[in-house]
């Protein structure tokens, strides 16, 4: 399974998923490329510290439509068959989602449906909540929609602020992340999935 990864800043998602590949905790799995939509994330460089190729393709004034159709000219060039949003900060355009169908994977700091959007965590936070956590879910042409892998919950603790309930939720984002890629890799050599 060649896996594409999108990102936009940080890349600590990114950089477990390739360590979790890297350590053979995702057999038959290959991550070729890490396309990233800003030349300034921190993310690319921990792509290239690991051997992956990276690109920057930036927005430029074009339609998204066209900034994503050269997105995807890369990615099938590059015989990508899972394409995994990692702090990727844009919606895809519908054409994109049809390019990879059911092949769009996302990772969200938030039980969704609840608190999708910008500052998730900060959003529960403020709601008083006292569960939150994250999600790895399908992704499709809404934000932080279409349907949802795989959940686990973060306990919101005393004294907590929103950096440190954030910070656990990284943590597990970390591990989910890997765990929704092994359930969805492991469908696929069933032959359980269609294309
Ligand atoms: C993560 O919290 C992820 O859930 C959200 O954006 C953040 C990206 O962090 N979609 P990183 O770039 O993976 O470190």
């Amino acid at each position: 399974m060649n896996i594409g990864i999108l990102i936009s800043g940080r890349g600590s998602n990114m950089a477990a998923i390739i360590d979790a590949v890297m350590g053979g905790e995702l057999p038959d799995c290959e991550v070729v490329v890490v396309i990233s939509d800003k030349s300034d994330a921190a993310g690319l460089a921990k792509a290239r510290e690991r051997g992956v190729e990276t690109l920057v393709i930036e927005r430029r004034g074009r339609t998204r439509e066209e900034h994503d159709a050269e997105i995807v000219a890369a990615l099938k060039e590059r015989g990508v068959e899972l394409v995994c949003l990692a702090g990727y900060m844009r919606l895809l355009s519908p054409s994109f989602v049809q390019a990879f169908p059911n092949k769009i994977i996302n990772i969200h700091p938030s039980l969704l449906p609840a608190f999708p959007g910008l500052d998730a965590q900060k959003q529960a936070f403020d709601a008083g909540v006292e569960i939150t956590g994250c999600t790895v879910h399908y992704v499709d042409e809404l934000l932080d929609h279409g349907p949802v892998i795989l959940q686990r919950q973060v306990r919101r603790l005393p004294g907590d602020t929103v950096e440190t309930l954030s910070a656990r939720i990284l943590e597990q984002e970390h591990t989910l992340y890997i765990e929704a890629l092994r359930i969805l890799v492991s469908t696929y050599s069933d032959g359980a999935a269609s294309a």
